[in-house]
């Protein structure tokens, strides 16, 4: 029995608090961007104007509306803001990609309405499309790719399909670079890479040029130096062997009076 009342006033407790926390008058304001009545996703591309207007509605008094690019305050003109406000997001560009853009009712914050830019652009590839590789290196072609949405990529080599061979060839892809990599180059490894990018949009190819050098033999240390120490010893062996002779000249040239008497 005790226990049952004691769980029962709990509920009652617990009820109470709900009933303290729902929000008192609902409000019934709405708003809408662009007419849309829920957040959405803009297709757009680089380039484009943008403009986007928030609109409240069913309100009954004036009701100041907000903009953020994503956690960012937007300054609004004082004419700008009250029931109605538009933003107008110019020259759009790749980077402003998955950027969102939210319109919010000042009096009741959780009121928004957000926008996501879906900048679409063909394929764009770079890097480094000259490379040479001594033999036996190993050699990594990095594709840098920027695309939206993504592009499949693949690896020509002399204009068809690169066969991977699976011990020597790798391949790793993100979302912003496609690689090759390639260990113990050998000299039929030599020719044109491709990186080929395709999209919805347009495809795009970059070539990659692989250059394989001869293998340069390693200068062995050792022998240069047991060339030095036998030039040495043969040069004092040489002298060893002369020192008669030089001794004789020193002792010449600093008699001279005895050249005369030989
Ligand atoms: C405004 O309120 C009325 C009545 O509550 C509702 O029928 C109507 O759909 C609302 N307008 C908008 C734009 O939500
Ligand atoms: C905003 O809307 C309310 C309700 O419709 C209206 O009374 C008020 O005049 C409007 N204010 C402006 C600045 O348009
Ligand atoms: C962006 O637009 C492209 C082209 O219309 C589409 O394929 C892609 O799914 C869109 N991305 C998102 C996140 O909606
Ligand atoms: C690719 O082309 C280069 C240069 O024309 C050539 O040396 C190489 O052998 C070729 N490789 C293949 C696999 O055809």
């Amino acid at each position: 029995m005790a226990w049952e009342s004691r769980s029962l006033l709990q509920m009652c407790r617990f009820l109470l608090v709900v009933i303290l926390f729902l929000p008192s008058k609902t409000t019934s304001s709405v708003l809408t961007v662009n007419g849309k009545t829920e957040n959405y996703i803009l297709d757009t591309q680089p380039g484009v104007d943008e403009s986007l207007e928030c609109a409240v509605h069913n309100h009954t008094t004036d009701e100041e509306l907000l903009w953020y690019r994503e956690e960012g305050r937007v300054g609004l003109k004082s004419g700008n803001k009250i029931n109605s406000s538009s933003v107008c997001v110019s020259s759009i560009s790749e980077n402003d990609n998955g950027v969102s853009f939210t319109c919010k009712l000042q009096s009741d914050q959780t009121v928004s309405i957000s926008v996501v830019l879906n900048v679409t652009y063909p394929p764009f590839l770079s890097g480094n499309n000259f490379q040479t590789a001594e033999e036996d290196s190993d050699v990594k072609l990095v594709c840098n790719v920027k695309s939206n949405p993504q592009a499949q990529m693949i690896w020509h080599k002399n204009n068809s399909v690169l066969i991977l061979e699976k011990d020597r060839h790798t391949i790793q892809q993100t979302s912003e670079s496609f690689q090759l990599s390639i260990t113990k180059v050998k000299k039929s490894d030599h020719g044109t890479y491709s990186c080929i990018a395709s999209s919805p949009l347009k495809m795009e190819t970059m070539d990659f040029q692989l250059v394989v050098s001869d293998k340069r033999t390693p200068v062995p240390t050792e022998a240069i130096i047991a060339a030095c120490v036998v030039v040495f010893l043969t040069l004092c062996f040489g002298v060893f062997a002369r020192r008669e002779r030089i001794i004789k000249l020193c002792i010449k040239k600093r008699d001279p009076d005895r050249d005369t008497a030989l």
